[in-house]
Formats: C-alpha cells, sequence, structure tokens
C-alpha cells in the first residue's frame, strides 16, 4: 500500500468582483444584512464578455497545480473533477479539462457531490493512489454559480451566497508512513435531497414539461435552499466529520494545525472554531471575499491558505464539507 500526498496546489477565480451593495440592482437586500448573516462582502461572479466556463476556469487552476508539483500534462494519470455547474448537462467537466490541456486519453471521472465535491473527489484519488493504480492524480472543484442564479429578490437568500471560482490540486505517491492523506470519511443523508436541489431540468422535470407549464412560478430550475434547516444540518454534521477523522488517527483537537473548512457561512465556521477550541490562525476562512464556491471552495481556502505560508511541513491539516444531498465528510492531512 502507498500514501498519497498534495504536491501542487492552484486555484482561479474571475477579476469580476460583486459586492453585496452591487446586488442591490437586482434584489432587495444590504450589504448589512448579507454580512451579519454569513459574513460575505463580495464574491466573483464571471462576465460574460470573458466566456470564461467552469472547465476554463478549472482549467487554469489546475496548469498551475500541475506546474507547482513539478510535473507536466503528461505526468497525470487521472482527473476527477467535482462541480455541480458543469458547462454541458452532459460530458462533464473531466473530459473537457483532458481536452483543455491536451492530455493523453487518460480516465475522467466527475463527482456530484456539491460542497462536499471536493472532499469526496480527494477521497476517491486517494484510493486509486493507495492501490497502486495510479500514481499521479489531478482533482479539481470548479464551479459557476453565476450563470444560474436568479437575480431577484425572490431567490435572494441563496443568490447572494454564491460565487464563482476553482482549484485544483495534484495527488501524488508517497513512499513515506504517517504522510499525506491520513484518512477519509464520507456520509450521506438522502432524504433531505429536497432541502438543498435544483430540481428542474432533469430526467424528472424535463424542459418541454417545464416549458409547456409555462408557470411564472415555477423556478424549478433555480437553486432551492431551505437555509435554517441546512445550517441546523451543517453544524451537527461539521463537527461529527471532524471527531471521526481526529478519532480513526488516534488524535484529539489539540492536534489540529489548520482547519479548512467549506465556505458556506461564516457563522457555521465559528461555531466549529468555538467547539473546536482553535485559535483565528487555526481556521482558514475566506468566504468574506468569494462566497460559497460549492465544489472549488475547500481547495481555494486550502491553496490560499498553503500560499500565504499558514501550512507548514508535518502539519495536521483537516478539511471538512457539508452540503446539498445532504452529503458531508472529513479528510484528515499530514502535510
Ligand atoms: N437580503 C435581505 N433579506 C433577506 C435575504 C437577503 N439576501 N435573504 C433572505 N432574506 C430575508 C427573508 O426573506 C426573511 O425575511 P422574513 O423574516 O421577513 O420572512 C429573513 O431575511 C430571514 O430569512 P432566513 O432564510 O430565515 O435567513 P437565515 O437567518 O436562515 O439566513 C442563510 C439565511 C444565510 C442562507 C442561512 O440559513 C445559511 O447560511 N444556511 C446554511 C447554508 C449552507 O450551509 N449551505 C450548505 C452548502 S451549499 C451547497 O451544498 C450547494
Amino acid at each position: 500500500m502507498y500514501n498519497s500526498k498534495i504536491t501542487g496546489l492552484g486555484y482561479f477565480v474571475p477579476d469580476n468582483i460583486v459586492t453585496n451593495d452591487d446586488l442591490k440592482q437586482w434584489m432587495e437586500t444590504s450589504d448589512e444584512w448579507i454580512q451579519e448573516r454569513t459574513g460575505i462582502k463580495e464574491r466573483r461572479w464571471i462576465d460574460p464578455a470573458t466566456k470564461e466556463t467552469t472547465s476554463t476556469m478549472a482549467a487554469k487552476a489546475a496548469k498551475i497545480a500541475i506546474k507547482r508539483a513539478g510535473l507536466t500534462k503528461d505526468d497525470i494519470d487521472f482527473i476527477v473533477f467535482a462541480t455541480l455547474s458543469p458547462d454541458m448537462y452532459f460530458p462533464g467537466g473531466g473530459v473537457r479539462i483532458q481536452d483543455m490541456l491536451e492530455m493523453p486519453t487518460i480516465g475522467a471521472l466527475d463527482v456530484r457531490n456539491q460542497c462536499s465535491g471536493f472532499i469526496y473527489s480527494l477521497s476517491v484519488a486517494d484510493q486509486f493512489i493507495k492501490t497502486g493504480m495510479y500514481k499521479n492524480i489531478l482533482v479539481i472543484g470548479s464551479e459557476n454559480h453565476s450563470g444560474g442564479l436568479e437575480r431577484s429578490t425572490r431567490g435572494r437568500n441563496v443568490t447572494v451566497i454564491f460565487g464563482d471560482g476553482a482549484g485544483a490540486a495534484v495527488l501524488s505517491r508517497c513512499e513515506q508512513d504517517g504522510k499525506g492523506i491520513l484518512s477519509s470519511h464520507l456520509h450521506s443523508e438522502g432524504k433531505h435531497a429536497k432541502e438543498l436541489a435544483l430540481e428542474g431540468p432533469s430526467t424528472g422535470r424535463w424542459v418541454p414539461e417545464i416549458l409547456a407549464e409555462n408557470d411564472p412560478d415555477d423556478v424549478s430550475y433555480y437553486p432551492y435552499m431551505n437555509g435554517q434547516f441546512v445550517f441546523k444540518h451543517a453544524v451537527v454534521r461539521f463537527s461529527e466529520a471532524i471527531v471521526e477523522g481526529l478519532k480513526a488517527n488516534g488524535l484529539e483537537k489539540k492536534d489540529i494545525n489548520m482547519l479548512i473548512p467549506h465556505q458556506a457561512n461564516l457563522r457555521i465556521a465559528q461555531f466549529i472554531q468555538r467547539k473546536f477550541e482553535l485559535s483565528d490562525d487555526q481556521v482558514y476562512n475566506n468566504i468574506m471575499k468569494y462566497g460559497n464556491t460549492t465544489a472549488a471552495s475547500v481547495i481555494i481556502a486550502l491553496t490560499e491558505a498553503w500560499e500565504k505560508g499558514k501550512i507548514h511541513e508535518g502539519d495536521l491539516v483537516i478539511l471538512a464539507a457539508f452540503g446539498s444531498g445532504f452529503t458531508w465528510g472529513s479528510v484528515v492531512i499530514r502535510w
């Protein structure tokens, strides 16, 4: 059995900054409401003139990660791509990256786990490396939310939260014991699927059906979120996933050097910080600048924390996420 460790990190966010005040052109909202409830000050939304997509952002992040790993595109054996906002209904984003980066005909897998997408993807890649099947895997989380949000007062509880961006990691074989990914734990509870979902278009609700009904109140093609219900589950599941990861490795909360929580809401991250008695330096948050970038959020935050020198060789780093599905999980890393 081999271990896997992260050897390269990269991220890309669009240049276009949308502040809380900017949102007022489309909906009744306020900077005060958004900051107080979520911690978000601004987010990046793709400027349509740039023709940026989920895959083009992912490709930019991936190039940086591959270079920082000291590798070339030809060294990558497999792609795992997490997104809820692929460029096309099908195929997914993985094959787009294979093409855009002019990679050989390696396998490309898409993961559909929303905010937990990067945690799930990292776990999948880790298993492929542990079994010896692959040596270097490109793991990506990327989202173009702005293209699919309802820019009106009706959609404001969801729309103000989400931002666009991409992050990528190269996960490589590591032959040192006790280094790299120590564990991953994944969970789901599908009975809550509709509490945070985009129902149509889907095979259960296809475009002609939506058009035929011509119901102006039918917004099933926009995301729906039962915010308070999601919030209550998130704080519980985040904690459980972190405790589970620590226990599996015989570790305690005092052993944590850096926690990278999915950037869903600053209030959730602060709750977890207090619960695990972590200092401000031990939890990395950037939701203030980027909003919730779903599958990209953990990997963008991890990359930024690493770029700022907040993660050191030998540190215990915990990644944790919760989101639509519901799905949640954690990854414990000895850096
Ligand atoms: N601006 C101003 N007012 C607003 C806005 C807005 N953007 N959005 C909602 N409101 C109003 C509502 O209409 C409501 O008004 P009312 O009391 O007159 O009816 C009031 O503010 C309170 O609305 P709530 O939805 O109850 O607000 P809440 O305190 O729950 O905050 C939030 C909403 C921030 C979304 C919170 O519930 C949350 O963060 N939930 C968890 C999100 C999460 O973790 N998601 C998981 C990941 S996402 C994924 O997987 C894709």
